[in-house]
């Protein structure tokens, strides 16, 4: 009874042909099948398995671990799947899990049982590992490419409106006059930021995995350093443990992914406000905005908003990986097959917004003149009243009451800081003079700013030469 019952499982787990089937007498549960595949995600590691693999023959071959034949019958069977794949004719099926067994699986249809010698010496441990740092050398190398587009953009943006003046904003009320483009070049420095942060994560997960096996190594003469030298990597993973339990890269990529969209939708939440009606500041091109169902007057600025709400996602994905990887023990845990979502949605989603934002930007249409009445309006060169009482010799903090005194009088009289008569000014101190309005234009109180990187005219052209430099 025992025997026979024994025997139909065995059957069914044959029918299902796992390739680690061997000490299964029953066939898998079909939830769980569905409930431990990755293949409907991980499919898209393809192009980096199969490179690995062909990079892993090519090794087992040179060392005589198989025989040169077999690796060379492997590496051919290998390049027809990964053509199968990109024409499309391949099945992926999910009883085999994940990608790498996809592959192994067609790769013994196709040449035979010699394909199971392609496995030798590893794990998907280890495989999975490489795939994910192949993937995302190029992810960042794309995101780096992108930012650099972006940055162009920026720069191209503030050498068109070098002059023109805007108000700068401390928690969102008029503060000082600053040039649009040197509130642009802000933008420029926080993606020149996120540009060095990739490069640095680069670095980290530019270090090859392979040759760790399970966990703890192999018996067989591998050369791990050909394998990297194969696939363009510099080093190796010194701990074999470490190399299959180490995700510390990916969660460090999508830490940079998340800054990238705070970046981002900080200049989002400008773009929305700059182009509302009451400040009017911009226009987004129509290609980038949509309408409303109801409201037939509404263009809204749907790509920045969106952008802003990605970032929430983006977010959401840096926590899934730093909680998926809490509190596991040493070394592979299946836990770990939940990396793949959280990182190709972050890298997706950072690529997509990049690309839209860079061509947003593009086709705006920049309104000098209302950034300049905006500018213009109210006390906004309070600031460089204060500063011309310094340069007659008050102190900031005495210059300071005095100015605010100025401030309430000119609400008194219901007029600004450059319109309110020399009389008035004389009362509050008898240091200021007719040359007083002089130091109150916009002109002056941006030009005046040229400490390094201040916002004076001579240093925003400065800075921007350099840039253009650079970029050329
Ligand atoms: N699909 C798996 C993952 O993404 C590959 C590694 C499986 N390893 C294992 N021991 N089951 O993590």
């Amino acid at each position: 009874m025992k025997t026979k019952k024994t025997r139909t499982c065995k059957k069914t787990a044959a029918k299902k042909a796992k390739p680690w089937g061997g000490r299964f007498t029953e066939a898998t549960n079909e939830l769980v099948e569905k409930f431990t595949a990755s293949i409907p995600y991980d499919w898209r590691l393809y192009p980096y398995d199969i490179a690995g693999s062909i990079a892993h023959a090519t090794m087992l071959g040179k060392k005589g671990i198989i025989p040169k034949k077999e690796a060379d019958r492997i590496i051919r069977g290998l390049e027809e799947i990964l053509q199968e794949i990109v024409s499309g004719t391949f099945a992926f099926s999910e009883e085999l899990e994940d990608i790498h067994m996809n592959i192994e699986q067609r790769l013994i249809r196709k040449i035979g049982a010699v394909g199971g010698k392609l496995h030798t010496a590893r794990s998907r441990n280890d495989q999975v590992a490489l795939d994910i740092r192949m993937y995302l050398r190029d992810e960042i190398t794309g995101i780096h490419d992108l930012l650099g587009l972006l940055q162009k953009v920026i720069v191209g943006l503030a050498d068109k409106h070098q002059d023109v003046v805007m108000p700068g904003y401390t928690h969102l009320q008029r503060a000082q006059p600053v040039l649009f483009g040197h509130h642009l070049l802000a933008y420029y420095e926080m993606f020149d930021r996120d540009r060095d942060r990739l490069e640095d994560c680069f670095r980290r997960v530019n270090v090859m995995p392979l040759g760790a096996g399970a966990l703890a190594g192999t018996v067989l003469p591998i050369d791990r350093a050909l394998v990297a030298r194969l696939l363009g990597f510099p080093s190796l993973c010194e701990n074999s443990i470490d190399a299959v339990s180490d995700r510390d890269f990916a969660i460090e990529f999508t830490s940079v992914c998340a800054q990238i969209m705070m970046h981002l939708s900080r200049l989002s939440e400008e773009l929305v406000i700059w182009s509302t009606a009451e400040f009017g500041f911009i226009t987004i091109a129509d290609a980038f905005t949509t309408g409303s169902s109801i409201m037939p007057q509404k263009k809204n600025p749907d790509v920045p908003e969106l952008t802003r709400g990605k970032t929430g996602r983006v977010y959401g994905s840096l926590v899934s990986l730093l909680t998926i990887m809490k509190g596991l023990p040493l070394a592979y845990n299946r836990d770990m097959q939940e990396d793949k979502e959280p990182l190709f949605d972050a890298a997706d989603t950072v690529s997509l917004t990049l690309s839209v934002v860079t061509e947003m930007l593009k086709g705006i249409t920049v309104h000098r003149d209302t950034m300049r009445m905006a500018a213009e309006d109210g006390f906004i060169t309070a600031t460089d009243l204060a500063d011309y009482l310094v340069r007659k010799g008050m102190p900031f903090r005495r210059a300071h009451e005095i100015v605010g005194n100025a401030v309430l009088r000119a609400t008194a009289l219901e007029c600004g800081l450059g319109t309110m008569p020399l009389n008035e000014y004389r009362k509050l101190s008898p240091l200021i003079r007719e040359d007083v309005y002089d130091a109150l234009s916009l002109e002056a109180s941006v030009g005046r700013r040229t400490s390094y990187g201040g916002t004076a005219p001579a240093n925003l052209k400065k800075r921007l030469q350099s840039l253009k430099k650079k970029m050329r």
